[in-house]
């Protein structure tokens, strides 16, 4: 039986969702509204609301950073979204690192991190959709990775480490 409404809810987004800490300048903030838009070449977009520090840095420097982070740093990505700007670096205990293709900062403890050029701004709300060229990506190859999956209202979770491979017909 399904209950109707016409207002987006908290019950109502499709979680779990991968989390990553977007970063521009030299501040940060979990993203969970991303996802890639072009293969080739590899373009990618994330969602930022108006209110966040975010926000305007993206806008101004037109890059940014997204670091995957392992479960264990789960606790950074709940400290680093109830901040707006300020010492997040030292709040949460994680080590900035020297981007490659822009001037933003990357996140040393990250699996896997996009050095992204922002291409196209667009508004649909209270949110913008940066697209974004991924300019490069450093990926540590490491195999039991745990990715950090937000279910909302500060819960998370990460995978079972079960996968089933389902045959194609
Ligand atoms: C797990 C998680 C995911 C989030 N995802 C987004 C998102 O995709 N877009 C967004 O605008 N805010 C998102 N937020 C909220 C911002 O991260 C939060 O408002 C943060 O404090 C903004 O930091 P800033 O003001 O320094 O940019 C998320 C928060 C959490 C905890």
């Amino acid at each position: 039986m399904f209950t109707t409404t016409n207002v987006l809810n908290a019950e109502c987004h499709p979680q779990p969702r991968l989390s990553a800490l977007l970063a521009c300048g030299d501040n940060f903030m979990p993203s969970t509204w991303h996802m890639p838009v072009s293969k080739t070449p590899f373009r990618y977009a994330v969602a930022i609301r108006d209110e966040n520090k975010t926000y305007d840095l993206v806008h101004q420097l037109k890059e940014f950073s997204l670091n995957f982070m392992d479960f264990s740093y789960v606790k950074s990505m709940e400290i680093s979204g109830s901040m707006h700007g300020g010492k997040k670096f030292q709040a949460t205990g994680l080590t900035p690192k020297k981007a490659t293709h822009i001037q933003s900062t990357l996140i040393e403890e990250a699996f896997m991190i996009y050095e992204c050029k922002l291409i196209e701004v667009a508004n649909f709300g209270d949110h913008d959709l940066f697209i974004a060229d991924v300019l490069c990506i450093h990926n540590k190859k490491i195999e039991n990775v745990s990715p950090t999956l937000f279910l909302g209202r500060g819960y998370y979770e990460t995978t079972s480490k079960n996968p089933k491979r389902i045959e194609r017909v």
